[in-house]
């Protein structure tokens, strides 16, 4: 599924990520700056922060309690922030586009 991050500075990262995996992993694996995920996918560390594409927002499950409670610690949250290793890649969400914040927490 293709779907595109944009690094702070302005470029952007069009990627072929595996449906099932992460978005976080998605972007672990094709080398996009920014994304931390100190703790691996856990949903325990914030570093995985992202801004989704707000006209898109609504594709994505909703979060769950965890993923709620751990994005009180990622830094500039804003309504479309969300933790990229708690968002599945499926076919659905080709063409989306996430916005890598300036900093991770
Ligand atoms: Fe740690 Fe997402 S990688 S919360």
């Amino acid at each position: 599924t293709a779907i595109s991050f944009i690094t702070p500075d302005g470029t952007r990262y069009d990627i072929d990520a595996a449906d099932g995996a992460s978005v976080m992993q998605a972007a672990i694996r094709n080398d996009v700056p920014g994304i931390d995920a100190d703790c691996g996918g856990a949903c325990a560390c914030a570093t995985c922060h992202v801004y989704v594409d707000e006209a898109r927002l609504v594709e994505i499950p909703p979060m769950e309690a965890m993923e709620e409670d751990m994005l009180d610690f990622a830094l500039d949250v804003r309504p479309n922030s969300r933790l990229s290793c708690q968002i599945r890649v499926k076919p659905d969400l080709d063409g989306l586009t996430l916005t890598v914040p300036a900093r991770q927490a």
